[in-house]
């Protein structure tokens, strides 16, 4: 049996036997591809083979053993941690790989990293792509949404696996080509950026529901199972839903309120904010989801502070089911706030690095398989469809009539939480984001004027062009 396995030659091979990396082997042998999976913990390797049985597939714990079963030249897809075990997989891997392999990084690398990858690969004539896979352990068994960049030639021959397991939204497979170097983990770090950001979103309006409303579990399951049949859709919105009727098995309680308040992250979310300051384009909700995170983590100071600044959180009274809709509503407008963050993050990406993005395909892999998929990626898609160059979808007249028609709500949330005292800090940058953007005039010329006085930086005039100075304290 082991000598037939041998004989056989494996289409792809699969570094990493991880939840991630097995379930996605798992996919793709369903789709009737030969896939070797290799692992240095031997249990890791028995549990794919304990599941290979009727299976074109094999697992391995000798790393020669596992490159000898691939058919030439060699595809090998690698899903580990993202960082020093990338580079350690790549360095065992390289003494069995000849010439024209390719090697396939499907992690959450850091795009910086696949750029330097790819270039030492090159150089050894080893091709390179780096991959964002999303959707977590049931997407990479079921259908991911896959993010490839790197070189076009390298993807097609992968392609057809690619698109044989991806997530499939009406016919078309949730994969496509995104560009050069490391363009597929770039556009994967933004989509957790997002995800992080709703995340946020989606937290303070449970919040606002809980501490100034007083509702329930079984309430929220409600309002938020009720948000995901309208135009709020999509897959965050639809485990918020669940997480709330889930039972705790230990003391029968909602799991919900048995989790520490402590927020963990594996930095995708920071790199998506670092890479914005970098290119100069605003995200602040992203940024501000990280600091929330990081805030999150100073649970003895918040106690503390607590008692400090002691104010009860103030309840909301009136029509409860009024400020239910104006919540929704809020959510929604936040929500398209930060999708046009992130895209527009991805057109000053796309620029700098020369990644030829193409943000409508973009949005189209994002709709299924994908932690952000959404309802709204189809009214994404079509502002990137009908003007391919938009810089920032809050121009888009479809997207800005949304926008228009829920503004008025999210400011009464934002207000009204403040003279509550719940924390909205997502829903008011996303508002105050919203405002500086439609805001033909901001004061930023007092701060030009500030850093001329103290530092002779100079400014621009309304009236003249060149750059001035002024002995601010002259007479
Ligand atoms: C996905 C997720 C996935 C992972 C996040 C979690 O697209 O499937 O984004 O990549 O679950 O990276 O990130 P944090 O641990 O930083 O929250």
């Amino acid at each position: 049996m082991i000598h037939m396995k041998q004989q056989l030659q494996y289409e792809i091979g699969m570094v990493g036997l991880g939840v991630m990396g097995r379930n996605l082997l798992l996919n793709m042998s369903d789709h009737g591809f030969a896939v070797a999976g290799y692992d240095k913990d031997a249990g890791k390797v028995e549990a794919l083979r304990s599941e290979s049985t009727g299976r074109k597939s094999h697992g391995a714990d000798d790393i020669k053993e596992f490159v000898a079963l691939l058919r030439r030249p060699r595809a090998v897809m690698m899903l580990v941690p993202a960082g020093a075990p990338v580079d350690s997989v790549i360095k065992d891997l390289l003494p069995h790989l000849d010439k024209g392999d390719l090697i396939i990084d499907a992690g959450n690398s850091y795009f910086k990293d696949t750029d330097v990858r790819a270039r030492g690969l090159a150089a050894k004539g080893i091709q390179f792509l780096g991959v964002g896979v999303s959707g977590g352990e049931e997407g990479a068994r079921h259908g991911p949404s896959i993010m490839p960049g790197g070189p076009k030639e390298a993807y097609e021959r992968v392609r057809p696996v690619l698109e044989a397991v991806a997530a499939r939204v009406n016919g078309d497979p949730c994969v496509t080509w995104l560009g050069p170097g490391s363009a597929g983990h770039f556009v994967k770090m933004v989509h957790n950026g997002v995800e992080y950001a709703v995340m946020q979103l989606i937290a303070e309006t449970y919040d606002l529901m809980k501490r100034g409303l007083g509702l329930n579990d079984d309430e929220l399951h409600d309002v938020f199972t009720a948000w995901n049949k309208g135009e709020s859709n999509g897959y965050l919105m639809e485990i918020t839903g669940h997480i709330f009727s889930k039972q705790d098995e230990k003391t029968g309680k909602r799991l919900i309120d048995e989790i520490l308040d402590v927020a963990k992250q594996k930095g995708t979310g920071m790199w998506t904010s670092e890479s914005a300051m970098e290119l100069q384009a605003p995200v602040p909700t992203i940024d501000l989801a990280v600091a929330m995170r990081d805030l999150s983590v100073f649970a003895g100071e918040r106690e503390q502070a607590g008692a400090v600044y002691q104010r009860s959180i103030k309840r909301f009274t009136g029509d409860r089911d009024a400020f239910l809709a104006q919540l929704g509503s809020a959510l929604f407008a936040g929500t398209i706030l930060v999708y046009a963050q992130g895209m527009a993050l991805m057109t000053a990406a796309s620029v700098k690095y020369e990644y030829h993005l193409d943000l409508e395909a973009v949005a189209r892999i994002w709709r299924g398989g994908c932690i952000i998929r959404s309802a709204l990626l189809e009214d994404i898609c079509g502002a990137f469809r009908l003007r391919r160059d938009l810089p920032n979808l809050l121009l888009d007249p479809d997207l800005s009539k949304k926008v228009m028609a829920h503004q008025e709500d999210l400011r009464r949330v934002v207000s009204r939480a403040a003279e509550a005292g719940v924390p909205v800090p997502g829903l008011m940058v996303s508002l105050g984001y919203l405002d500086a953007y439609r805001s033909a005039w901001l004061p930023a010329n007092l701060i030009q004027a500030q850093r001329d006085y103290f530092g002779a930086h100079t400014y621009e005039r309304i009236d003249a062009k060149g750059t001035f100075h002024t002995e601010w304290e002259k007479v």
